[in-house]
């Protein structure tokens, strides 16, 4: 297996929200990226979006325009995933969440990468395992996990599938740090891994609070906005129990596990409103009505304050530093 300072090309697989983002960060963490999708329209399309978001990031102050540019110029294109991957040391893949689809990429990552490098999947949510099951060496082939927005969101969950081997998590949070972000590693290949766990265990309660008319959604969201998730920025869940006292939390749960959603399916609001295409921001309406032509300036409130959170959180892929080179100087 390669060690981290070994990488210095690589190969990004599928060129749509999250493989554009993926190639964005890496260049701007200073490596050569060859990004591969199957059609030239796609591609134009990817670099149109890179360099949208880099207008932005760089707006923010988050990163200088030469460092911006100097990324851009870091990668490369090509419908081909053999010249893709030639002699790269570290494979992303990004394609769509279907197995079939992730199979017939996965064989032909087989067929054409470096025997010695990981081949990491921008799964969702399908099992590692399943997916390494189109190679012969399922021992390189670990869960990468990127959130949306990819170029902003600082944590990347690494799953270890139940034959990858533990030098290929390692490498993988390795390459994690080096691009400034926060590897989470995932020791098992279970259903939503860490983060979809969390989340949707959350997201199920806020639905419960709707539909009981205990809150409105605005208040729910308020909740996290400006209480709960200030608190985990600050503290996880488990610590918070450690500071705050284990014996009020057991009493806490002893009480109010019982009352709290236990819901084994997505009925309820939920369900209807999708039934009802209803389905956010792109529709018009969710929870909240977005008038016609108001989706962007949604999507640029939103990482307007993201921008802010970064800076307050320092974290060196965010510092509005210029990056290049940044994969041999960033401590990891
Ligand atoms: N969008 C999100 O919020 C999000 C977040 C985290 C992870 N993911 C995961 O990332 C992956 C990609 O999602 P996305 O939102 O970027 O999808 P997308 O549809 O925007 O992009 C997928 C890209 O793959 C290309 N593609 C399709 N078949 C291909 C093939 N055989 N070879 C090469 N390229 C091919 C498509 O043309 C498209 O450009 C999925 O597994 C998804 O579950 C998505």
């Amino acid at each position: 297996m390669l060690q981290v300072e070994q990488i210095e090309d690589i190969a990004v697989i599928g060129a749509g929200v999250m493989g554009s983002g993926i190639a964005q960060t890496f260049a701007q963490a200073g490596y050569a990226v060859r990004l591969q999708a199957r059609r030239e329209d796609t591609l134009r399309a990817a670099r149109d979006r890179i360099a949208k978001n880099q207008e932005a990031v760089v707006r923010a102050g988050l990163l200088t325009g030469t460092a911006a540019r100097d990324a851009l110029a870091r990668i490369r294109t090509t419908t081909d995933l053999a010249e893709a991957v030639r002699g790269c040391q570290f494979v992303s893949e990004s394609v769509p969440e279907d197995l079939n689809v992730k199979h017939e990429v996965f064989a032909a990552l087989d067929q054409h990468a470096p025997r010695e490098v990981v081949l990491s999947t921008d799964t969702s949510g399908l099992s590692i395992g399943a997916i390494a099951a189109a190679t012969t060496r399922p021992e390189v082939v670990v869960g990468f996990h990127w959130m949306n927005p990819p170029h902003l969101m600082p944590p990347i969950e690494v799953i270890r599938g139940p034959r990858t081997a533990d030098a290929a998590v390692d490498l993988t949070c390795d390459l994690a740090r080096r691009i400034g972000r926060v590897p989470i590693r995932v020791e098992k290949d279970v259903p939503g891994f860490l983060w979809n766990r969390l989340q949707l265990a959350l997201v199920r309660e806020a639905l419960h609070v709707v539909e009981q008319g205990i809150a409105s959604p605005e208040a729910v969201d308020q909740a996290i906005t400006a209480g709960l998730g200030l608190r985990w920025a600050a503290v996880g869940p488990l610590r918070l129990m450690d500071l705050g006292g284990l014996a009020t939390f057991h009493a806490i749960a002893g009480y109010l596990y019982r009352d709290l959603s236990a819901a084994q399916t997505p009925k309820g609001i939920l369900a209807d409103k999708v039934a009802a295409g209803e389905t956010g921001l792109r529709a018009g309406r969710g929870f909240y009505a977005y008038p016609a032509g108001s989706a962007d300036a949604s999507i640029a409130a939103r990482d307007a304050r993201l921008f802010e959170l970064l800076k307050l959180l320092r974290l060196p892929a965010f510092q509005g530093a210029p990056l290049p080179d940044a994969h041999r100087s960033v401590e990891s």
